[in-house]
């Protein structure tokens, strides 16, 4: 049973890559692709579209607009990511494929990045080997902009999901920085919708590590904790703020999530708008928590037993051994996970792309479950592609030569009926025509004898 499962999610799996529909025999290895870290990325859904050359190929400037097509292909290089999709949407295109310079493998974690005015960009956006896209070039520069489109290369993406039944999510955030608080504050309304569902939230914040275990004499770092097991950034360069203070503060938003989760959105809210000096981090958080009347021993208490020393494995409130078994958990999913950067957000271990928004987020959530909740009804496409293999054709050919047959037979009859009825109709009245006509023509004769 699970042999057979595990071949459904194979195929699953592979099904759901970019593919080139027509011509069939183009490319018919995997084409392996990276998705953009802007435009809106529809999760879960497929496009399907055919297939037009940017020119200028390095998409740099105005491009013609689109005759239907809704891909293009653009070269890398020239100018950013995001002024080549741009130029692409403005085209009328729907996704913009670029092509590296180099056939270096596609890594899971290359994300063409936003330079800074990716949010002006709605579509999406892939990147593809330069093997695979000199081979689509190739035959894209047979065609024009304007050629119908039968003749344009067809393909066809889906934006992966890995399904699951319970969806597991890590919002990787950095405390110093708004952008983390607006995407939680964003995400708040989509938590409370999704409660009824089976989710494993989990928080990884920006910190790291410096310590050495061959070095015990090393000085502890201001930026750290626990002889530098966990360090932050220092916030504000020479001023009195330390790394250690964000250290701290990281430990009480993480409690306070595995405490009261529908909290936590409020406490952020609230620490953003009010904690702004570092060294006044510990003070204002207290402050917060009162407002929000959320019970500040409980926090620190869950803080507090989060310090192990390494030898006795009891609580400690000596650092010198102490190892955080929160901080330790954080530590170990940065690097598992292979997150690159904060904030971030990962949906079944796979980083979401393009534009950070509540919506994207619980949009690629939605498509992630195994059966989707009734929340989700908008947000999930049940749309199968029409597959055109060759066999297919064949079907297609038969079923449409059935469909004329048909047709023209159902015409042939029709028009016998037509024929019988009207000669029914026709005939009294012919006959009655000709008797008129006999009527007159002997009229006229008689007349003709009258008048000469
Ligand atoms: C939830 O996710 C975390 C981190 O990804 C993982 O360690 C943990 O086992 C998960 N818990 C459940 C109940 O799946
Ligand atoms: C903490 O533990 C270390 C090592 O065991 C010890 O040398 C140090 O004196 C302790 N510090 C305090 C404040 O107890």
């Amino acid at each position: 049973m699970y042999n057979i499962l595990l071949l459904v999610c194979i195929i699953t799996i592979i099904q759901s890559k970019l593919k080139v529909i027509r011509p069939s025999n183009l490319i018919n290895e995997h084409i392996d692709y990276s998705i953009a870290n802007f435009g809106i990325i529809p999760f879960g859904h497929r496009l399907m579209g055919t297939v037009d050359m940017a020119y200028p190929s390095n998409g740099c400037s105005d491009l013609l607009p689109t005759y239907g097509a809704h891909f293009i292909l653009i070269e890398r290089g020239d100018c950013t990511f995001v002024t080549k999709v741009r130029n692409a949407e403005n085209a009328g295109y729907k996704l913009a494929i670029i092509g590296n310079y180099n056939d270096d493998p596609i890594q899971s974690d290359f994300a063409m990045a936003d330079d800074g005015h990716g949010y002006q960009v709605t579509i999406p956006s892939i990147f593809i080997k330069k093997k695979h896209f000199t081979q689509l070039q190739d035959k894209a520069n047979n065609y024009k902009v304007e050629d119908s489109n039968d003749e344009k290369i067809m393909m066809l993406l889906k934006f992966d999901v890995v399904k699951s039944d319970v969806i597991s999510v890590i919002f990787g955030l950095n405390v110093q920085d708004r952008e983390s608080y607006r995407i939680v504050d964003e995400f708040e309304p989509f938590y409370n919708k999704l409660e009824s569902q089976n989710m494993n939230y989990t928080l990884v914040y920006s910190i790291m590590s410096f310590h050495s275990s061959y070095d015990s004499s090393q000085q502890q770092n201001s930026d750290c904790i626990c002889q530098n097991r966990y360090c932050a950034f220092d916030p504000d360069g020479p001023a009195i703020g330390t790394g250690r203070d964000v250290v701290y503060e990281v430990l009480r938003q993480t409690c306070l999530f595995q405490k009261y989760p529908k909290k936590w959105f409020g406490y952020m809210d609230q620490f953003n708008f009010k904690c702004s000096r570092p060294q006044a981090y510990s003070a204002c958080s207290q402050q917060v928590l009162d407002m929000l009347e959320i019970p500040k021993n409980e926090i620190q208490q869950c803080v507090d037993a989060s310090f192990i020393d390494q030898y006795t494995q009891q609580q400690t409130k000596n650092e010198t051994n102490a190892i955080n078994t929160l901080l330790e958990q954080q530590l170990y999913i940065q690097q598992v996970a292979g997150m690159n950067g904060f904030p971030s957000v990962l949906v079944n271990s796979l980083a979401y792309r393009g534009q950070f928004s509540g919506s994207g987020i619980f949009g690629e959530i939605c498509n992630s479950f195994l059966t989707t909740p009734v929340e989700c009804s908008a947000f999930v496409d049940e749309y199968q592609p029409p597959v055109l293999e060759q066999s297919n054709i064949l079907y297609i050919i038969i079923i449409t030569a059935f469909v004329i047959f048909f047709l023209l037979l159902g015409f042939c009859v029709f028009r016998k009926f037509i024929e019988r009825d009207s000669k029914m109709v026709t005939q009294p009245q012919v006959n009655e025509m000709v008797s008129q006509y006999i009527k007159f023509y002997e009229g006229k004769d008689k007349q003709k004898e009258g008048t000469i």
